[in-house]
């Protein structure tokens, strides 16, 4: 490799490094801005010629924290330029960041057809002496076994020989991408120790807190998944632990505080279910690669089926709430206070609060959507009713349905959401964030993930 690991951070920050990012998505286009911030020059590669045109302008494409200004100063500086040219991006860099979409199929089995068609347009570019760093999600192996030989076979080089190959997982979060690409460390591992160094050196750039090194690449690549799958699975115990205090008229947040004051016990909170691009699909693709080795991951299995039920059980929260006041779902008029699939993003994809909407609508509800998050425009272009403000988008509301805790709705006041809504209004909190002697001592009737009926 032409690029020597110790020069790396001293070439990158006097711009004499080229860095291609292909995908310049939630995670992709803040990997460029830290780059280009660092002193990179960057070319960014997208296949969405609408999205390279508005980056161009210096618009950002979506709203995170910070990333506007970075893009604009860097396009104005001339650091940062998008092409939607995959091979010419790569043919002009020295060091070829992949963060495109890596998914599942309706089988639930990981696919990969973006990246692989991704690093064939890459190879056909590549240049002898440069490095390619995976970012992008994936299940053991498949550096080895599919980037690899894609890039190989497309470039005609030979991997160690004539260019470097690491991967290191993006550990981040939309809403908060930028500090935490440059907060947490960065799990690095490569397929040989001059790759390994190489990319180390060069995250080490825009990488605050240090780099872990793997001792090799399904390390790095499993570390990934696995501290996702951590967390799917820990919510998956919340869910299941709340639907029981349900049952046995115990308060699951009381119960989780208690117990959480041993040093052991880490329980998280309950809710509507898990959304977003990673939690949802990651343990799916852990679960294709253990197949490949004949092994059935049990837990992951039940943890996906119990977080993806709990849209269902909220809407039977609100069934039952509205049957204690002698109504029904069906022709009902259901408020969704929260769009979003996690507290204070503004973010839709995978959200449970989706698959919630649907099943009222499929009960015959009359169902209005808002979320502080998103304008009102946004929220009818997703095919949602909705109003423009909380005060109206509650006027007459029969059921209440808070799904996610954005600060805004940690100060809704149950006077005001009493005096807005219908006499004898349901309010089913999913996100554990009201207060149920409040809201019944104002006539409202309370159901709550975790809470049930609130007998107490
Ligand atoms: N979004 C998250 O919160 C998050 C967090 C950690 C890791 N990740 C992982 O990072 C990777 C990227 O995720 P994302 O959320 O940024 O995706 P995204 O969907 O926001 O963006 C991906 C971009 O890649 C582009 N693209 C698709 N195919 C392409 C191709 N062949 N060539 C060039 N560009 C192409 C798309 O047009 C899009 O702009 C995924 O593997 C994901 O699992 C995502």
């Amino acid at each position: 490799m032409k690029l020597k690991p110790d020069m790396i951070p001293k070439k990158l920050a006097r711009g004499n490094i080229t860095v291609a990012v292909i995908g310049l998505g939630w995670m992709g286009l803040p990997l460029a801005c830290l780059f280009a911030e660092a002193g990179a020059k960057v070319l960014g590669a997208d296949k969405n010629q609408k999205l390279v045109d508005k980056l161009n302008r210096g618009e950002s494409p979506f709203e995170e924290p910070k990333l506007g200004q970075l893009i604009a100063k860097h396009v104005s500086s001339g650091k940062l330029k998008s092409l939607n040219n995959v091979e010419n991006a790569a043919s002009g860099s020295e060091v070829i960041i992949i963060t495109v979409p890596t998914l599942v199929d309706n089988q639930k089995q990981a696919d990969y057809s973006i990246l692989e068609s991704a690093c064939k347009e890459l190879g056909k570019g590549l240049i002898p002496g440069a490095l390619v760093i995976l970012m992008s999600t994936v299940a053991p192996n498949v550096v080895e076994k599919i980037v690899k030989p894609i890039l190989e076979k497309h470039s005609g080089l030979i991997t160690g020989e004539d260019f470097g190959l690491a991967y290191s997982p993006i550990r981040a979060m939309s809403g908060r991408a930028l500090k935490d690409i440059q907060e947490y460390k960065k799990i690095v591992g490569g397929f040989d120790d001059a790759s390994l160094k190489a990319a180390s050196a060069v995250l080490s750039t825009i990488a605050k807190s240090g780099i872990i090194r793997t001792s090799n690449l399904k390390t790095a690549e499993a570390s990934k998944l696995f501290e996702t799958i951590y967390r799917d699975l820990n919510i998956a115990l919340a869910n299941e632990l709340a639907l029981y205090c349900e049952r046995a008229e115990i308060d699951y947040y009381e119960a989780m505080k208690a117990a959480n004051t041993q040093p052991y016990s880490h329980l998280h909170r309950p809710g509507i279910g898990v959304g977003g691009h990673c939690l949802p699909l990651y343990p799916y693709m852990l679960q294709t690669e253990a197949q490949s080795v004949g092994l059935k991951l049990k837990l992951i299995k039940d943890a996906r089926r119990i977080n993806d039920e709990m849209p269902k059980h909220v809407a039977r929260l609100a069934a039952s709430g509205l049957r204690q006041v002698g109504r029904s779902l069906t022709r009902a008029k259901v408020t969704i206070l929260g769009i979003s699939y996690r507290a204070n993003a503004k973010e839709t994809r995978y959200s449970p609060t989706i698959e919630l909407i649907e099943a009222l609508k499929r009960r015959g509800s009359k169902v209005k959507v808002y979320d502080p998050k998103f304008i009102f425009a946004e929220i009818k272009t997703m095919g949602y009713e909705s109003e423009a403000t909380i005060e109206t988008v509650l006027k007459d509301a029969e059921c209440i349905i808070l799904t996610v805790g954005h600060d805004e709705f940690k100060e809704l006041d149950s006077l005001k959401l009493a005096s807005l809504s219908a006499k004898g209004c349901v309010v089913v909190d999913a996100a554990g964030i009201l207060k149920p002697k409040e809201i019944e001592k104002t006539g409202m009737i309370y159901r709550g993930v975790g809470r049930g009926v609130w007998t107490k």
